[in-house]
């Protein structure tokens, strides 16, 4: 795992910006898989920066998001179809075409899943996969204890998640039960996976993430059997880590080819 640790979380979002810009200038046709949440949006924000000082163009990228909540259409200001469309997708140039969320309201959600994976194999696979991680250890909507070998499909929150979620909903009854997920054995595929975390209350999770053993009770723990992870914290989400000096040293001794 490259660990790359930060002093805020400002300064991981530029590095996290370059990863993907990166990935993008090297490959002709780049499929990048999206995250929401509150932690990618300041990667958004530079990304958005980039593409209007016309240093970067997103007009051959593919994405997939993700995950989605059960029920919600795409217009409705809570799902991520909304929060996809006006935090990058409506602000670059990327072709609306070329987008893909997993579909929560299909009539045949199952059929739906099955689609979204054929898709995505289409595509040629994942090129870059961002991530954020919630506080019990989850990847997309993967709860704890879930199967490493899932595929897209609709799974239950846990109701930590709906807690934690519900500041996005007027009340905590309104937050989804189910959910339609990119499986861990789909974000697994991803050539590459980069995973954000800002703050105090990620911090457990990135220790059992990074240092704890590989267990379905912390979902993100199977990054360690990925063969190229990056994972930018910022120093809070980094504190409880054993040997946070040990990445520090790594990152300052890297070779130029290596850095972002
Ligand atoms: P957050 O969510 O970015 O809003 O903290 C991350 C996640 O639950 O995966």
């Amino acid at each position: 795992m490259e660990i790359l640790i930060h002093d805020s979380p400002e300064a991981g979002a530029k590095v996290a910006a370059r990863v993907v810009r990166k990935i993008i200038q090297t490959k002709v046709n780049p499929v990048l898989g999206l995250a929401t949440g509150g932690t990618p949006l300041r990667m958004y924000k530079e990304l958005i920066k980039m593409n209007h000082a016309g240093e970067l163009s997103l007009q051959n990228c593919t994405t997939f998001n993700l995950d989605e909540y059960g029920g919600l259409p795409p217009e409705d200001k809570r799902s991520y179809h909304y929060y996809m469309m006006s935090n990058l997708f409506d602000k670059i140039d990327i072709n609306k075409d070329n987008v893909h969320l997993p579909q929560g309201n299909a009539n045949d959600l199952r059929e739906a899943c099955r689609e979204y994976e054929k898709q995505i194999k289409d595509a040629g696979g994942i090129d870059l996969q961002v991530l954020g991680i919630g506080a019990n250890g989850h990847i997309g909507f993967n709860e704890p204890t879930g199967s490493f070998a899932s595929r897209t499909w609709v799974k239950i929150l846990s109701e930590q998640t709906i807690q934690d979620n519900s500041i996005y909903f007027d009340k905590l009854e309104e937050v989804p039960r189910h959910v339609v997920t990119m499986g861990i054995a789909t974000i697994m595929e991803s050539r590459h996976c980069m995973l954000l975390a800002n703050g105090a209350k990620k911090a457990d999770a990135i220790r059992r993430m990074i240092e704890g053993p590989v267990s379905a009770s912390c979902p993100a723990s199977i990054l360690q059997m990925h063969q190229r992870v990056t994972i930018v914290l910022d120093d809070e989400a980094s504190y409880l880590l054993t040997f946070k000096d040990h990445y520090k040293w790594v990152e300052k001794n890297k070779l130029d080819w290596q850095l972002y």
